[in-house]
């Protein structure tokens, strides 16, 4: 499945700074109590963008850590990177599209993530099996992705705005069944967590540009709905419409992020 998508930096950090204002829960210590690094890993996150992951193992594990990101975007990659001067270099940033082989070897790393980033590969078993063939034998990959119910209000206000059907999302829609199946098929065993954040919003400016830091680029994955560079601004608008009137009504915009955190052991 080739998927036209291409993630911007400052979508990509807006979605992350609006999680970080309005959500109730941390996806970060979520992650990091399941996964329980050690000290000393060799550790591998694919679809690295700006390091948001990797800094944070970096910073869990005090720097006792060998620490690769890996992505194809040289505009993500760059922002890592300046961020990276910081730490001194202490993590590797590569360029590595996870279509392709891995320019890495086999039984590398101890521990591997992939996070919002696995539903974006064209062949989704050719990606999981790379990934588990540079993991070292009982290495562990960890991989998050939107489980069917996340951010429901999201959904419920721009099909209300539009009143067309939302198109299949590359992630909500697969995740929880072939992606989870696929690495069902690939490792030994797969294990299933599920993390729950609801993002209130009081007032509908963050939705909005949350809405806007969505389907920037994503307006590429909704065919259906953005014909010509003018049907942006409309619907925009319409759903700034609907918001407002729900916030009026209910006094707040409670969308919950709903997410899987699959870890697999090879
Ligand atoms: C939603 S972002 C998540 C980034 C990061 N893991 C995070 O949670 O902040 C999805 C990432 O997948 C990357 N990506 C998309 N296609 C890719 C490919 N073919 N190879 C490697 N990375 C890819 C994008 O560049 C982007 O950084």
């Amino acid at each position: 499945m080739k998927i036209d998508y291409k993630e911007t930096t400052s979508d990509l950090l807006k979605r992350i700074d609006i999680h970080n204002k309005f959500g109730g829960r941390d996806i970060d210590k979520w992650m990091l109590d399941i996964i329980k690094l050690k000290k000393g890993d060799k550790i591998l996150d694919v679809g690295c963008g700006a390091g948001k992951q990797c800094f944070s193992y970096f910073n869990y594990l005090e720097g006792d850590a060998s620490i690769t990101g890996g992505d194809i975007s040289d505009e993500l990659l760059s922002q890592a990177r300046s961020e990276n001067k910081k730490i001194n270099d202490a993590i590797t940033f590569m360029t590595l599209n996870f279509n392709r082989p891995f320019d890495l070897p086999d039984n590398t790393f101890d521990f591997e993530s992939c996070c919002f980033a696995i539903y974006y590969a064209e062949d989704i078993p050719f990606t999981i099996r790379e990934m588990h063939r540079v993991l070292k034998p009982g290495g562990r990959l960890f991989s998050t992705g939107p489980m069917p119910t996340n951010k429901q209000l999201f959904y419920d206000v721009i099909r209300e705005a539009t009143g067309k059907p939302i198109p299949p999302m590359p992630g909500s829609s697969r995740y929880e069944s072939q992606i989870l199946a696929s690495m069902r098929d690939i490792f030994s065993s797969v294990e299933v967590n599920v993390f729950e954040n609801p993002l209130t919003f009081e007032s509908a400016e963050p939705f909005i540009e949350y809405t806007r830091a969505s389907l920037s680029e994503d307006r590429r994955l909704w065919t259906s709905f953005f014909n010509d560079k003018n049907e942006f601004e409309e619907i925009m608008k319409k759903i700034q419409a609907v918001a407002e009137k729900r916030i009026k009504a209910e006094g707040k915009l409670v969308m919950t992020k709903v997410v899987g955190g699959f870890l697999a052991t090879k």
